[in-house]
């Protein structure tokens, strides 16, 4: 059987939608050198797998795992990061009890107010050691407890977690436009988290009907 070919799904927004915050530099060599990597390696991954698979070359399924590991996740990853950003200044950026009425409430409830949230966040993110994302997860499922947590290098959030947003701590996301200030890069980016993509992944989970994302991985 043929192994299915990923393709980069395109920005839901201009590369420099983003700026000042992001740069369009960063954009653009993020989204069409970075992520396009991780999908060109994904899918001779994959079809190496497939031909491993046709021969019973159980030693050559094992090699391929962390292969597939490491640029799957990478796709799945930046895939979910794209949707999670939104121009500053849009109606998508603004974060209350209106906006998002169910992951407000919920984020209230967990930290005490959206400030604590964020501070909470920002430490997290800022405790990363090395390449690795910070993500806001539903625990268990939708409208189950949110966590923030950390994955290392390309390592994806799994069921039955839900991701509600992740933020990519690789120095690609941010070095060029923030060089070693990496406490500028996690300040600045709550001014471009889409919190309308964030309360329909906690509410409804991830799925196709959502955000295309299982029709994009
Ligand atoms: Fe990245």
């Amino acid at each position: 059987m043929a192994s299915p070919t990923y393709t980069l799904p395109p920005l839901p927004y201009a590369y420099d939608a983003l700026e000042p915050v992001i740069s369009k530099q960063i954009m653009e060599l993020h989204h069409q050198k970075h992520h396009q990597t991780y999908i060109t390696n994904l899918n001779a991954a994959l079809a190496a797998q497939a031909a491993a698979v046709q021969t019973n070359n159980v030693a050559r399924l094992i090699s391929l795992q962390q292969k597939i590991k490491f640029n799957g996740g990478g796709h799945i990853n930046h895939s979910l990061f794209w949707r999670n950003l939104t121009p500053p200044g849009s109606k998508e950026a603004i974060m209350n009890a209106d906006a998002a009425p169910a992951l407000y409430g919920a984020i209230t409830e967990r930290w005490g107010s959206l400030e604590a949230f964020i501070e909470a966040f920002k430490a997290a993110l800022l405790g990363i050691q090395g390449s690795g994302w910070g993500w806001l997860v539903s625990k268990g499922g939708p409208n189950a407890r949110l966590d923030i947590v950390t994955t290392k290098d390309q390592d994806p959030i799994t069921e039955p977690d839900v991701p509600i947003f992740g933020i990519d701590m690789w120095e690609h996301a941010y070095y060029l436009q923030y060089l070693n200030n990496k406490a500028g890069y996690v300040t600045e980016i709550w001014k471009v988290i889409n919190w309308v993509i964030a309360e329909e992944r906690y509410t409804n989970g991830i799925s196709a009907k959502i955000d295309g994302l299982k029709a994009a991985i």
